[in-house]
């Protein structure tokens, strides 16, 4: 045991995330799962993550998903949040084009239900080249598919639900290299279940109570998987974990 001191400040905030060499797997893909947990392990309070997210880790979120090829994530967070297409600083943007990537990330949504907001910003708001996705399975309603064809790309990853590794495999054929799935805990269960997270950033945020959800829900009898943390990093009460997946 030791004990950590204050290192030397750090002016970007992205910039530690940045310099991870991030080496896609067997799948094709690298899946880092970023999230926020109360001191408790609580994911949300009130149904949502707002009350739980300091200045901090609000700003590290947005900017989190500049590394993103594809932004992941489970169809309740969809619902629950609101989500909208992802915009990024200018400068984030350019840095991106430099280094051959799109302006910015498309995002995926996981649903067997395909209960989903067709008319929302984020399926009539997005460029061509960047729709977004919709990762499904053939058993999904019919009249859904279709209407969910009509508004999104959609990937079919599963029988009667998606399984994770075809859901990553899908993504990776479409040339996305780096997935960064921004929950929920169930989906994010999901992955680790099939141990296919190669990388958890986690906030830790200062507070406790709130929902009775943990960052990450596996499903009963999943296997137990190793992390090794990588660095941490505190913003006043604050703190920033990064841990990668132990050797295989
Ligand atoms: N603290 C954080 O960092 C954080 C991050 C994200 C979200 N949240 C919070 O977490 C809550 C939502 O998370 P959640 O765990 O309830 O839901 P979730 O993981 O966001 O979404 C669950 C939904 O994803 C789809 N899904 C998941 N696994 C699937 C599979 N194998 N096959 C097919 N579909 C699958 C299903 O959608 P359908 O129902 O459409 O079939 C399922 O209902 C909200 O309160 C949100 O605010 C917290």
């Amino acid at each position: 045991m030791h004990v950590l001191t204050t290192g030397e400040s750090v002016s970007d905030p992205l910039a530690p995330y940045v310099a991870v060499e991030r080496r896609p797997g067997r799948l094709g893909c690298w899946v880092m799962g970023h999230m926020v947990g109360g001191l408790d392990g609580s994911a949300a309070i009130g149904g949502r993550v707002g009350q739980l997210s300091t200045a901090p880790d609000a700003e590290l979120f947005r900017l989190m998903r500049v590394l993103a090829d594809v932004v992941l994530v489970g169809a309740q967070t969809v619902r629950a949040e609101g989500y909208g297409p992802v915009t990024l600083p200018p400068e984030r943007v350019a840095a991106r084009r430099a280094a051959g990537k799109s302006d910015t990330p498309a995002i995926a949504i996981v649903s067997r239900s395909l209960d989903l907001d067709w008319s929302a910003k984020m399926f009539t708001h997005t460029p061509a080249d960047r729709r977004t996705m919709v990762v499904t399975c053939q058993s999904a309603d019919p009249d859904r598919l279709a209407a969910a064809r009509g508004a999104a790309e959609v990937v079919l990853a599963g029988t009667d639900r998606v399984e994770p590794a075809a859901a990553l495999a899908g993504l990776a054929q479409l040339g996305h290299r780096v997935v960064v799935c921004e929950g929920g805990p169930t989906w994010l269960g999901e992955l680790v279940a099939a141990d296919l997270l190669d990388e958890l950033c986690l906030t830790i945020s200062p507070v406790m109570g709130g929902d009775p959800l943990p960052v990450s829900v596996t499903p009963a009898g999943a296997p137990v998987t190793p992390f090794a943390l990588r660095h941490v990093l505190a913003d006043g009460d604050t703190l920033f974990l990064r841990y990668e997946r132990g050797p295989r």
